[in-house]
């Protein structure tokens, strides 16, 4: 297969951060994808349907003039120990919001402001499950006493499975998957849950974060697992079950944050994203699957309309750039310097 034609992809978890840096990564997302869950980990984040909307703006705004009517982005509410059923409320009712994001107190990037314990949201998950609005999860436990391999797995137990106890019609997105247990959990659960899986998480296994010394440009988190798990993050990806869709968790951070001795946690792959994903489901021999996992799963999960234009592929060896552009600093993309045989034309 020398070109492969899909529907336009979606992208359901994106970092677009703010200001120049956004204004720098927008439009390699917008190329390639019809719609993007944004993630509101900004700082401030975005906590308020009126936050969302003045960011949604800023995106809007900083679309190239070529690319202006043909991306979406979709708006997420970081949840809060605070948040009010009120607040989910407007967040539904402004039509912009598709989702309200759960990020455990200390779990990852800007996520001092996140949940302290879930006990105390109660009141706005069970306003979402009435009125239908997912809960995209970061499930990771941030308990010291949990080793930061096993952080997903805990996670499920004591966090996931009471909270889906309590309100089983909640929908939500187990979001970036890094588990064979959080696969298998999925799966199994007759709830409606689904989960993403980034790029990165199915290219890597934990060895990348060590090959031939520390390379602070494989640290994500949830972080990179054993092979095992890989293996199981492909066998899902390629299933063709509709609970498992494209979630890039494409996370860019200057140079200079990631190269210092307390690096950021993030991966930046929204240059490559389709082309990362092709090149793994070719290799699954799975490229028939590709389509669904990348453009339909996650269109129907979110009960939105999938995309109807296309996108072309064509199996051509191209170089990543070394580095990107990325407001006033550097962004060493993913594979930067390295060959892809994939090329969105
Ligand atoms: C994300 C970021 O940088 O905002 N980092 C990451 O490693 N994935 C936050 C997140 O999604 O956990
Ligand atoms: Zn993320």
């Amino acid at each position: 297969m020398t070109t492969l034609t899909i529907t336009r992809p979606d992208d359901w978890h994106l970092h677009l951060r703010d200001d120049a840096q956004m204004c720098a990564v927008l439009p390699y997302s917008a190329r390639q994808f019809a719609r993007a869950m944004i993630m509101p980990n900004l700082k401030p984040p975005v906590v308020t349907t009126e936050m969302a909307l003045a960011y949604r703006a800023r995106i809007l705004a900083a679309l190239p003039a070529t690319q202006l009517t043909c991306f979406e982005p979709l708006m997420t509410l970081y949840l809060t120990d605070n948040t009010a059923p009120a607040d989910i409320i407007r967040a539904k009712e402004s039509g912009v919001v598709h989702g309200i994001k759960y990020y455990p107190a200390g779990a990852t990037t800007n996520s001092a402001a996140g949940v302290t314990n879930i006990s105390k949201c109660y009141a706005a998950l069970e306003m979402m499950a009435q009125i239908n609005l997912p809960l995209l999860v970061h499930g990771e436990v941030t308990d010291p006493d949990v080793d930061v391999f096993d952080r997903e797995k805990f996670f499920i137990d004591r966090v996931l499975l009471p909270l889906m106890q309590r309100f089983p019609s909640l929908r939500i997105v187990f979001e970036h998957v890094t588990t064979r247990d959080a696969v298998t959990f999925v799966n199994e659960t007759a709830n409606p849950v689904a989960a993403s899986i980034t790029a990165h998480h199915l290219l890597l296994n934990r060895n990348a974060i060590f090959q031939g010394g520390i390379h602070p440009h494989h640290f994500c988190l949830p972080v990179l697992k054993r092979e095992t798990h890989r293996l199981a993050l492909i066998e899902a990806a390629t299933s063709g079950n509709p609970k498992f869709f494209l979630g890039t968790d494409s996370a860019p951070h200057s140079q200079s944050n990631k190269e210092t001795a307390c690096g950021c946690a993030g991966i930046y792959t929204a240059h490559a994203a389709i082309e990362l994903y092709a090149e793994v489901f070719e290799q699954a021999n799975a490229l028939d699957k590709l389509e669904a996992f990348a453009s339909f799963h996650g269109a129907d999960f979110y009960q939105l309309p999938r995309n109807h234009d296309h996108i072309t592929l064509k199996k051509e060896t191209w170089i990543i750039p070394t580095q990107l552009e990325f407001g006033a600093e550097n962004l060493i993309p993913f594979r930067a310097g390295e060959y892809l045989s994939w090329k969105m034309i």
